[in-house]
Protein backbone atom coordinates (compact mmCIF):
# COMPACT_ATOMS: atom_id res chain seq x y z
CA UNK A 1 0.00 0.00 0.00
CA UNK A 2 1.55 3.05 -0.73
CA UNK A 3 2.54 5.30 2.12
CA UNK A 4 0.18 8.43 1.01
CA UNK A 5 -3.11 6.27 1.28
CA UNK A 6 -2.14 4.52 4.54
CA UNK A 7 -1.87 8.30 5.86
CA UNK A 8 -5.03 9.04 4.56
CA UNK A 9 -6.68 6.38 5.81
CA UNK A 10 -4.86 6.70 9.79
CA UNK A 11 -6.03 10.69 9.08
CA UNK A 12 -9.63 9.80 8.42
CA UNK A 13 -10.97 6.64 10.09
CA UNK A 14 -13.76 7.99 12.64
CA UNK A 15 -17.24 7.07 12.86
CA UNK A 16 -19.36 7.81 10.17
CA UNK A 17 -23.33 6.97 9.21
CA UNK A 18 -23.66 4.38 6.26
CA UNK A 19 -26.72 6.85 5.19
CA UNK A 20 -28.79 3.93 4.30
CA UNK A 21 -31.49 6.81 5.29
CA UNK A 22 -30.95 10.80 5.76
CA UNK A 23 -31.65 12.67 7.89
CA UNK A 24 -30.05 8.77 10.04
CA UNK A 25 -32.03 7.01 12.95
CA UNK A 26 -29.76 8.77 15.90
CA UNK A 27 -31.94 12.21 14.73
CA UNK A 28 -35.47 10.63 14.50
CA UNK A 29 -37.77 12.34 17.28
CA UNK A 30 -41.03 11.29 19.01
CA UNK A 31 -43.16 9.55 15.96
CA UNK A 32 -46.48 11.71 15.77
CA UNK A 33 -49.99 10.92 17.07
CA UNK A 34 -52.05 8.09 15.62
CA UNK A 35 -54.09 10.10 13.63
CA UNK A 36 -51.18 11.48 11.77
CA UNK A 37 -49.93 8.69 11.37
CA UNK A 38 -53.15 7.15 9.68
CA UNK A 39 -53.33 10.35 7.34
CA UNK A 40 -50.10 9.57 6.11
CA UNK A 41 -50.84 6.08 4.67
CA UNK A 42 -54.04 7.68 3.76
CA UNK A 43 -52.62 10.36 1.46
CA UNK A 44 -50.46 8.05 -0.42
CA UNK A 45 -51.36 8.99 -4.04
CA UNK A 46 -53.69 6.34 -5.64
CA UNK A 47 -51.72 5.58 -8.93
CA UNK A 48 -48.51 4.60 -6.59
CA UNK A 49 -47.15 1.28 -6.29
CA UNK A 50 -45.61 0.64 -2.87
CA UNK A 51 -42.89 -1.45 -1.56
CA UNK A 52 -43.43 -3.55 1.78
CA UNK A 53 -40.77 -3.99 4.23
CA UNK A 54 -41.83 -7.66 6.54
CA UNK A 55 -38.84 -7.61 9.77
CA UNK A 56 -38.36 -10.99 11.34
CA UNK A 57 -36.53 -10.73 14.34
CA UNK A 58 -35.68 -13.73 15.51
CA UNK A 59 -32.37 -16.54 14.77
CA UNK A 60 -31.80 -20.17 15.52
CA UNK A 61 -28.38 -19.15 16.56
CA UNK A 62 -26.55 -15.59 18.07
CA UNK A 63 -23.62 -14.67 15.60
CA UNK A 64 -21.18 -13.06 17.89
CA UNK A 65 -20.54 -9.76 15.28
CA UNK A 66 -24.53 -9.58 14.90
CA UNK A 67 -25.30 -6.03 14.43
CA UNK A 68 -29.37 -6.83 13.61
CA UNK A 69 -32.42 -6.47 15.77
CA UNK A 70 -33.15 -9.83 15.94
CA UNK A 71 -33.77 -12.60 19.10
CA UNK A 72 -32.35 -15.96 19.54
CA UNK A 73 -35.20 -18.55 19.72
CA UNK A 74 -34.98 -22.64 19.53
CA UNK A 75 -38.67 -23.24 18.70
CA UNK A 76 -41.24 -21.61 16.30
CA UNK A 77 -43.71 -20.87 18.68
CA UNK A 78 -42.81 -17.45 19.21
CA UNK A 79 -42.23 -16.48 15.65
CA UNK A 80 -45.41 -17.52 14.74
CA UNK A 81 -46.90 -15.52 17.93
CA UNK A 82 -45.41 -12.19 16.62
CA UNK A 83 -46.39 -12.90 13.05
CA UNK A 84 -49.98 -13.05 13.86
CA UNK A 85 -49.49 -9.81 15.20
CA UNK A 86 -47.59 -8.74 11.93
CA UNK A 87 -50.93 -9.48 10.28
CA UNK A 88 -52.96 -7.48 12.39
CA UNK A 89 -50.66 -4.63 11.72
CA UNK A 90 -50.50 -5.33 7.82
CA UNK A 91 -54.61 -5.06 8.88
CA UNK A 92 -54.31 -2.03 10.12
CA UNK A 93 -52.24 -0.39 8.06
CA UNK A 94 -54.65 -1.24 4.96
CA UNK A 95 -57.54 0.24 6.69
CA UNK A 96 -55.82 3.17 6.75
CA UNK A 97 -55.04 3.19 3.50
CA UNK A 98 -58.57 3.17 2.44
CA UNK A 99 -58.08 0.65 -1.11
CA UNK A 100 -56.04 -2.01 -2.52
CA UNK A 101 -52.70 0.00 -2.84
CA UNK A 102 -50.25 -1.96 -5.83
CA UNK A 103 -47.51 -3.45 -4.25
CA UNK A 104 -44.32 -4.13 -6.86
CA UNK A 105 -42.13 -5.41 -4.21
CA UNK A 106 -42.34 -7.11 -1.06
CA UNK A 107 -38.70 -7.82 1.35
CA UNK A 108 -38.61 -10.29 4.28
CA UNK A 109 -35.79 -9.03 6.11
CA UNK A 110 -34.25 -10.10 9.97
CA UNK A 111 -33.09 -11.94 12.14
CA UNK A 112 -33.65 -15.07 9.65
CA UNK A 113 -37.31 -15.10 8.23
CA UNK A 114 -36.70 -18.49 6.35
CA UNK A 115 -36.73 -19.27 10.77
CA UNK A 116 -40.40 -18.47 10.34
CA UNK A 117 -42.74 -21.72 9.64
CA UNK A 118 -44.17 -21.70 5.88
CA UNK A 119 -47.48 -21.75 7.26
CA UNK A 120 -47.17 -18.30 9.05
CA UNK A 121 -45.47 -17.11 5.74
CA UNK A 122 -48.25 -18.27 4.16
CA UNK A 123 -50.58 -16.58 5.57
CA UNK A 124 -48.65 -13.03 5.59
CA UNK A 125 -48.54 -13.60 1.83
CA UNK A 126 -51.86 -14.17 1.64
CA UNK A 127 -53.32 -11.45 3.39
CA UNK A 128 -50.85 -9.28 1.68
CA UNK A 129 -52.44 -10.13 -1.87
CA UNK A 130 -55.98 -10.04 0.07
CA UNK A 131 -55.16 -6.10 1.29
CA UNK A 132 -53.31 -5.03 -1.48
CA UNK A 133 -53.14 -5.89 -4.89
CA UNK A 134 -50.05 -7.33 -6.02
CA UNK A 135 -48.47 -6.06 -9.42
CA UNK A 136 -48.10 -8.73 -11.88
CA UNK A 137 -44.80 -9.51 -11.05
CA UNK A 138 -44.02 -8.75 -7.75
CA UNK A 139 -40.54 -8.97 -6.39
CA UNK A 140 -40.19 -11.00 -3.55
CA UNK A 141 -36.84 -11.32 -1.79
CA UNK A 142 -36.02 -12.60 1.53
CA UNK A 143 -32.70 -13.12 3.40
CA UNK A 144 -31.97 -16.51 4.09
CA UNK A 145 -29.59 -18.33 6.93
CA UNK A 146 -28.27 -21.56 4.84
CA UNK A 147 -27.54 -23.41 7.86
CA UNK A 148 -31.37 -23.50 8.53
CA UNK A 149 -32.54 -23.98 5.31
CA UNK A 150 -33.76 -27.14 3.55
CA UNK A 151 -34.89 -28.28 -0.10
CA UNK A 152 -38.52 -28.67 0.93
CA UNK A 153 -38.14 -24.85 2.84
CA UNK A 154 -36.93 -23.59 -0.70
CA UNK A 155 -39.31 -25.32 -2.71
CA UNK A 156 -42.34 -23.84 -0.23
CA UNK A 157 -40.63 -20.58 -0.14
CA UNK A 158 -40.51 -20.51 -4.28
CA UNK A 159 -44.12 -21.60 -4.27
CA UNK A 160 -45.17 -18.78 -2.16
CA UNK A 161 -43.42 -16.61 -4.83
CA UNK A 162 -40.21 -15.77 -3.25
CA UNK A 163 -38.20 -15.22 -6.15
CA UNK A 164 -35.11 -13.61 -4.95
CA UNK A 165 -32.86 -14.94 -2.02
CA UNK A 166 -29.99 -12.98 -0.13
CA UNK A 167 -27.69 -15.48 1.62
CA UNK A 168 -25.90 -14.91 4.63
CA UNK A 169 -22.40 -16.34 3.84
CA UNK A 170 -19.91 -13.78 5.81
CA UNK A 171 -16.79 -16.48 5.35
CA UNK A 172 -15.89 -19.36 4.34
CA UNK A 173 -13.00 -20.17 6.48
CA UNK A 174 -13.74 -22.70 9.66
CA UNK A 175 -11.06 -20.62 11.99
CA UNK A 176 -13.02 -17.62 11.28
CA UNK A 177 -16.19 -19.10 11.59
CA UNK A 178 -15.66 -20.52 15.02
CA UNK A 179 -14.70 -17.01 16.13
CA UNK A 180 -17.81 -15.59 14.85
CA UNK A 181 -19.91 -18.07 16.19
CA UNK A 182 -21.25 -19.66 12.91
CA UNK A 183 -19.95 -22.35 11.68
CA UNK A 184 -21.15 -22.57 8.27
CA UNK A 185 -19.01 -24.92 5.64
CA UNK A 186 -18.75 -24.41 2.47
CA UNK A 187 -20.63 -27.15 0.99
CA UNK A 188 -24.03 -26.00 3.23
CA UNK A 189 -24.08 -22.67 1.01
CA UNK A 190 -23.28 -24.66 -1.76
CA UNK A 191 -26.05 -27.41 -1.65
CA UNK A 192 -28.42 -24.27 -0.92
CA UNK A 193 -27.39 -22.56 -3.80
CA UNK A 194 -28.46 -25.63 -5.69
CA UNK A 195 -31.86 -25.90 -3.68
CA UNK A 196 -32.69 -21.85 -4.64
CA UNK A 197 -31.49 -22.83 -8.37
CA UNK A 198 -33.21 -25.79 -8.84
CA UNK A 199 -36.36 -24.31 -7.69
CA UNK A 200 -36.02 -21.24 -10.46
CA UNK A 201 -34.51 -18.81 -8.05
CA UNK A 202 -32.61 -16.30 -10.82
CA UNK A 203 -31.51 -13.79 -8.17
CA UNK A 204 -29.61 -15.05 -5.24
CA UNK A 205 -26.89 -12.35 -3.00
CA UNK A 206 -24.57 -13.45 -0.72
CA UNK A 207 -23.48 -11.47 2.42
CA UNK A 208 -19.96 -11.28 3.22
CA UNK A 209 -17.97 -9.54 5.66
CA UNK A 210 -14.60 -8.41 5.80
CA UNK A 211 -13.05 -6.94 9.15
CA UNK A 212 -13.56 -10.08 11.23
CA UNK A 213 -11.07 -11.38 13.66
CA UNK A 214 -8.78 -14.33 12.06
CA UNK A 215 -9.56 -12.58 8.99
CA UNK A 216 -6.27 -11.74 6.47
CA UNK A 217 -6.53 -10.22 2.86
CA UNK A 218 -5.17 -14.20 2.05
CA UNK A 219 -8.37 -15.70 3.21
CA UNK A 220 -10.20 -13.21 1.57
CA UNK A 221 -8.65 -13.54 -1.74
CA UNK A 222 -9.24 -17.24 -0.88
CA UNK A 223 -12.62 -16.64 0.40
CA UNK A 224 -13.86 -14.75 -3.07
CA UNK A 225 -12.15 -17.94 -5.01
CA UNK A 226 -15.03 -19.95 -3.12
CA UNK A 227 -17.55 -17.44 -3.98
CA UNK A 228 -17.14 -17.65 -7.82
CA UNK A 229 -17.23 -21.36 -7.59
CA UNK A 230 -21.07 -20.65 -6.84
CA UNK A 231 -21.63 -17.12 -8.75
CA UNK A 232 -24.51 -15.23 -6.62
CA UNK A 233 -25.70 -12.55 -8.93
CA UNK A 234 -24.88 -9.81 -6.34
CA UNK A 235 -22.82 -9.57 -3.54
CA UNK A 236 -22.67 -7.06 -0.60
CA UNK A 237 -19.65 -6.54 0.76
CA UNK A 238 -19.90 -5.22 4.68
CA UNK A 239 -17.00 -3.93 7.05
CA UNK A 240 -17.46 -5.52 9.92
CA UNK A 241 -19.47 -2.60 12.51
CA UNK A 242 -17.83 -2.86 15.82
CA UNK A 243 -20.36 -1.38 18.54
CA UNK A 244 -19.89 -3.12 21.14
CA UNK A 245 -21.38 -0.79 23.27
CA UNK A 246 -24.71 -0.82 21.59
CA UNK A 247 -24.33 -4.66 20.78
CA UNK A 248 -22.72 -6.48 24.00
CA UNK A 249 -22.28 -9.47 22.47
CA UNK A 250 -19.89 -8.06 20.15
CA UNK A 251 -17.52 -8.10 22.67
CA UNK A 252 -16.79 -11.92 22.16
CA UNK A 253 -14.91 -10.95 19.14
CA UNK A 254 -12.54 -9.09 21.24
CA UNK A 255 -11.08 -12.77 22.50
CA UNK A 256 -8.79 -12.02 19.23
CA UNK A 257 -7.05 -9.19 17.99
CA UNK A 258 -9.69 -7.33 15.18
CA UNK A 259 -8.29 -6.22 11.81
CA UNK A 260 -7.24 -2.53 11.82
CA UNK A 261 -8.24 0.44 9.77
CA UNK A 262 -5.17 -0.58 7.47
CA UNK A 263 -5.81 -4.47 7.14
CA UNK A 264 -9.76 -3.69 6.77
CA UNK A 265 -8.44 -1.50 3.83
CA UNK A 266 -6.16 -4.37 1.90
CA UNK A 267 -9.06 -6.88 2.60
CA UNK A 268 -12.09 -4.62 1.20
CA UNK A 269 -9.68 -3.86 -1.88
CA UNK A 270 -8.78 -7.46 -1.95
CA UNK A 271 -11.93 -9.00 -2.59
CA UNK A 272 -13.05 -5.76 -4.46
CA UNK A 273 -10.44 -6.26 -7.25
CA UNK A 274 -10.94 -9.86 -7.29
CA UNK A 275 -14.93 -9.71 -7.72
CA UNK A 276 -14.22 -7.17 -10.94
CA UNK A 277 -11.75 -9.81 -12.04
CA UNK A 278 -14.96 -12.45 -12.08
CA UNK A 279 -17.02 -10.01 -13.69
CA UNK A 280 -19.01 -8.27 -11.60
CA UNK A 281 -19.95 -4.25 -11.55
CA UNK A 282 -19.74 -2.40 -8.44
CA UNK A 283 -22.12 -0.62 -7.65
CA UNK A 284 -22.26 1.94 -4.59
CA UNK A 285 -19.21 1.43 -1.86
CA UNK A 286 -20.50 -2.31 -1.25
CA UNK A 287 -22.31 -3.87 -3.72
CA UNK A 288 -21.14 -5.77 -6.53
CA UNK A 289 -23.31 -7.22 -9.57
CA UNK A 290 -22.96 -9.04 -12.54
CA UNK A 291 -23.43 -7.58 -15.64
CA UNK A 292 -26.86 -8.74 -16.60
CA UNK A 293 -28.05 -8.65 -13.20
CA UNK A 294 -31.18 -5.82 -12.12
CA UNK A 295 -28.49 -3.97 -9.80
CA UNK A 296 -26.14 -3.51 -12.44
CA UNK A 297 -28.47 -2.27 -15.62
CA UNK A 298 -29.52 -0.13 -12.62
CA UNK A 299 -26.48 1.25 -11.47
CA UNK A 300 -25.38 1.67 -15.54
CA UNK A 301 -28.90 3.69 -16.18
CA UNK A 302 -28.08 6.03 -13.33
CA UNK A 303 -31.43 4.63 -11.52
CA UNK A 304 -30.03 3.02 -8.47
CA UNK A 305 -30.99 4.10 -5.52
CA UNK A 306 -30.23 3.53 -1.51
CA UNK A 307 -32.62 2.19 1.27
CA UNK A 308 -32.42 0.62 4.00
CA UNK A 309 -30.44 -2.68 2.82
CA UNK A 310 -27.97 -0.95 1.06
CA UNK A 311 -28.73 -0.61 -2.57
CA UNK A 312 -31.72 -1.15 -4.30
CA UNK A 313 -33.49 -1.27 -7.90
CA UNK A 314 -36.70 -0.57 -6.06
CA UNK A 315 -38.15 2.69 -7.77
CA UNK A 316 -41.44 3.30 -5.48
CA UNK A 317 -41.50 6.12 -3.52
CA UNK A 318 -43.69 4.51 -0.81
CA UNK A 319 -41.87 2.11 1.35
CA UNK A 320 -44.02 0.40 4.27
CA UNK A 321 -42.29 -1.18 6.94
CA UNK A 322 -43.89 -4.29 9.41
CA UNK A 323 -42.58 -5.69 12.42
CA UNK A 324 -40.56 -4.19 15.17
CA UNK A 325 -37.95 -1.60 14.42
CA UNK A 326 -39.11 -1.30 10.66
CA UNK A 327 -39.01 2.01 9.05
CA UNK A 328 -41.62 3.30 6.44
CA UNK A 329 -40.13 5.41 4.14
CA UNK A 330 -42.90 8.24 3.25
CA UNK A 331 -41.12 10.08 0.86
CA UNK A 332 -41.20 13.18 2.96
CA UNK A 333 -41.06 11.45 6.56
CA UNK A 334 -39.76 8.36 7.93
CA UNK A 335 -41.67 6.50 10.81
CA UNK A 336 -40.29 3.59 12.58
CA UNK A 337 -41.85 0.76 14.59
CA UNK A 338 -41.26 0.44 18.34
CA UNK A 339 -37.58 -2.34 19.01
CA UNK A 340 -40.06 -3.75 22.03
CA UNK A 341 -41.66 -7.29 21.38
CA UNK A 342 -44.16 -6.33 24.05
CA UNK A 343 -45.22 -2.60 23.35
CA UNK A 344 -45.37 -3.79 19.74
CA UNK A 345 -48.09 -6.31 20.60
CA UNK A 346 -49.97 -4.42 22.90
CA UNK A 347 -50.19 -1.17 20.27
CA UNK A 348 -51.27 -3.34 17.47
CA UNK A 349 -54.01 -5.87 19.69
CA UNK A 350 -55.06 -1.87 20.40
CA UNK A 351 -55.75 -1.09 17.30
CA UNK A 352 -53.03 1.35 16.88
CA UNK A 353 -49.84 1.66 15.34
CA UNK A 354 -46.89 0.69 16.88
CA UNK A 355 -44.64 3.74 15.82
CA UNK A 356 -41.96 5.02 18.23
CA UNK A 357 -39.87 7.68 16.40
CA UNK A 358 -40.02 9.67 13.01
CA UNK A 359 -38.21 11.94 11.38
CA UNK A 360 -40.18 14.67 8.88
CA UNK A 361 -38.01 15.94 6.57
CA UNK A 362 -37.90 19.29 5.76
CA UNK A 363 -37.14 20.69 1.75
CA UNK A 364 -33.63 21.20 3.61
CA UNK A 365 -33.80 17.66 4.34
CA UNK A 366 -35.35 16.19 1.01
CA UNK A 367 -32.58 18.52 -1.06
CA UNK A 368 -29.50 17.05 1.33
CA UNK A 369 -30.98 13.51 0.91
CA UNK A 370 -30.89 13.56 -2.79
CA UNK A 371 -27.11 14.66 -2.56
CA UNK A 372 -26.22 12.20 -0.38
CA UNK A 373 -27.48 9.97 -2.23
CA UNK A 374 -25.95 10.63 -5.57
CA UNK A 375 -22.33 10.32 -3.68
CA UNK A 376 -23.54 6.98 -1.78
CA UNK A 377 -24.49 5.64 -5.35
CA UNK A 378 -22.26 7.10 -8.15
CA UNK A 379 -19.46 9.40 -6.31
CA UNK A 380 -19.86 12.70 -7.40
CA UNK A 381 -22.26 14.99 -7.41
CA UNK A 382 -23.22 18.36 -9.33
CA UNK A 383 -25.37 20.28 -6.32
CA UNK A 384 -27.07 22.77 -8.99
CA UNK A 385 -28.40 19.60 -11.00
CA UNK A 386 -30.23 17.99 -8.24
CA UNK A 387 -33.55 19.08 -8.37
CA UNK A 388 -35.34 20.90 -5.15
CA UNK A 389 -34.49 23.80 -5.74
CA UNK A 390 -31.15 25.97 -6.39
CA UNK A 391 -31.18 27.89 -3.38
CA UNK A 392 -30.52 24.92 -1.04
CA UNK A 393 -27.37 24.57 -3.76
CA UNK A 394 -25.74 27.45 -2.57
CA UNK A 395 -26.21 27.18 1.48
CA UNK A 396 -25.40 23.64 1.24
CA UNK A 397 -22.38 24.21 -0.71
CA UNK A 398 -20.90 26.97 1.79
CA UNK A 399 -21.76 24.73 4.95
CA UNK A 400 -19.76 22.16 2.67
CA UNK A 401 -16.82 23.60 1.64
CA UNK A 402 -14.53 24.01 4.00
CA UNK A 403 -14.01 20.17 4.43
CA UNK A 404 -14.56 19.46 0.83
CA UNK A 405 -11.54 21.68 0.56
CA UNK A 406 -9.35 19.68 3.17
CA UNK A 407 -10.56 16.25 0.94
CA UNK A 408 -9.53 18.52 -2.05
CA UNK A 409 -6.19 19.20 -0.46
CA UNK A 410 -5.67 15.30 0.33
CA UNK A 411 -6.60 14.50 -3.23
CA UNK A 412 -9.96 12.80 -2.11
CA UNK A 413 -12.11 15.19 -4.09
CA UNK A 414 -12.32 17.12 -7.68
CA UNK A 415 -14.23 20.67 -7.14
CA UNK A 416 -15.99 22.38 -9.46
CA UNK A 417 -18.36 24.68 -9.18
CA UNK A 418 -20.82 23.24 -6.95
CA UNK A 419 -19.65 20.18 -7.94
CA UNK A 420 -17.77 17.45 -6.04
CA UNK A 421 -15.88 14.26 -7.80
CA UNK A 422 -14.42 11.57 -5.45
CA UNK A 423 -11.34 10.25 -7.26
CA UNK A 424 -9.96 6.58 -7.14
CA UNK A 425 -7.80 7.80 -3.83
CA UNK A 426 -11.20 8.94 -2.18
CA UNK A 427 -13.01 6.04 -3.38
CA UNK A 428 -12.86 3.89 0.13
CA UNK A 429 -13.55 6.80 2.18
CA UNK A 430 -17.15 8.13 0.00
CA UNK A 431 -19.31 7.77 3.56
CA UNK A 432 -16.76 10.61 5.10
CA UNK A 433 -17.22 12.65 1.47
CA UNK A 434 -20.70 12.19 1.69
CA UNK A 435 -21.05 13.18 5.50
CA UNK A 436 -19.99 16.70 4.58
CA UNK A 437 -23.27 17.40 3.11
CA UNK A 438 -25.15 16.37 6.44
CA UNK A 439 -26.32 19.01 7.97
CA UNK A 440 -26.52 17.47 11.48
CA UNK A 441 -23.02 16.22 11.95
CA UNK A 442 -20.50 18.34 13.41
CA UNK A 443 -17.60 18.89 10.76
CA UNK A 444 -15.26 16.72 12.86
CA UNK A 445 -18.13 14.06 13.14
CA UNK A 446 -17.07 13.94 16.35
CA UNK A 447 -20.51 14.39 17.48
CA UNK A 448 -21.85 10.96 16.22
CA UNK A 449 -19.63 9.10 17.68
CA UNK A 450 -19.46 6.62 19.11
CA UNK A 451 -23.14 5.81 17.21
CA UNK A 452 -21.22 4.40 14.25
CA UNK A 453 -18.60 2.33 12.83
CA UNK A 454 -15.47 3.01 11.62
CA UNK A 455 -15.24 4.56 7.90
CA UNK A 456 -13.06 1.82 6.21
C1 LIG B 1 -30.31 -10.17 8.66
S1 LIG B 1 -28.72 -10.73 8.27
C2 LIG B 1 -28.93 -11.82 6.88
C3 LIG B 1 -29.80 -13.07 7.00
C4 LIG B 1 -29.49 -14.08 8.07
N1 LIG B 1 -29.84 -13.56 9.35
C5 LIG B 1 -28.06 -14.54 8.04
O1 LIG B 1 -27.27 -13.99 8.79
O2 LIG B 1 -27.78 -15.46 7.32
C6 LIG B 1 -28.12 -9.31 7.47
C7 LIG B 1 -26.63 -9.20 7.19
O3 LIG B 1 -26.09 -8.13 7.92
C8 LIG B 1 -24.68 -8.29 7.97
N2 LIG B 1 -24.24 -7.92 9.32
C9 LIG B 1 -24.80 -8.24 10.48
N3 LIG B 1 -24.12 -7.70 11.50
C10 LIG B 1 -23.10 -6.99 10.95
C11 LIG B 1 -22.05 -6.19 11.48
N4 LIG B 1 -21.91 -6.00 12.79
N5 LIG B 1 -21.20 -5.60 10.60
C12 LIG B 1 -21.33 -5.77 9.28
N6 LIG B 1 -22.31 -6.52 8.73
C13 LIG B 1 -23.17 -7.12 9.55
C14 LIG B 1 -24.38 -9.74 7.67
O4 LIG B 1 -23.64 -9.81 6.47
C15 LIG B 1 -25.75 -10.36 7.52
O5 LIG B 1 -25.78 -11.34 6.52
S1 LIG C 1 -26.15 -12.39 11.28
FE1 LIG C 1 -28.14 -13.18 10.68
S2 LIG C 1 -28.25 -15.25 11.62
FE2 LIG C 1 -26.56 -14.19 12.60
S3 LIG C 1 -27.53 -13.39 14.46
FE3 LIG C 1 -27.53 -11.75 12.90
S4 LIG C 1 -29.50 -11.87 11.94
FE4 LIG C 1 -29.17 -13.81 13.04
Amino acid sequence: MEEIMRDLLLKYDAPVPRYTSYPTAPHFKDAPAQPDLAARLHAIPEEKSVSLYIHIPFCRHLCSYCGCHTKVVNEEKPISAYLDVVREEIKLTARAIGRRQRVSHIHFGGGTPNFAPTKDLEALLVLIAKEFTLAEQPVVAMEMDPRILHKDKVQSLVKLGVNRASLGVQDFHADVQQAINRVQPYEFVQQCVGWLREAGVRSINFDMIYGLPLQTSEKIHDGMKMLQTLKPERVALFGYAHVPWFKEHQKKLEAHPLPGTLERFDMAETARADLIAQGYVPVGIDHFALTEDDLAVAYKEHRLRRNFQGYTTDMEDYLIGFGQTAISDYGNAYVQNTAMNRDYREKVENGAFPAIKACILSAEDIYRRAVISEVMCYGSVDLAAVSGGADWAEKTWASAQKALQGYAADGLVNLGDKKTEITETGRPLTRLVASAFDAYLKPSGAAEAPRHAQAV
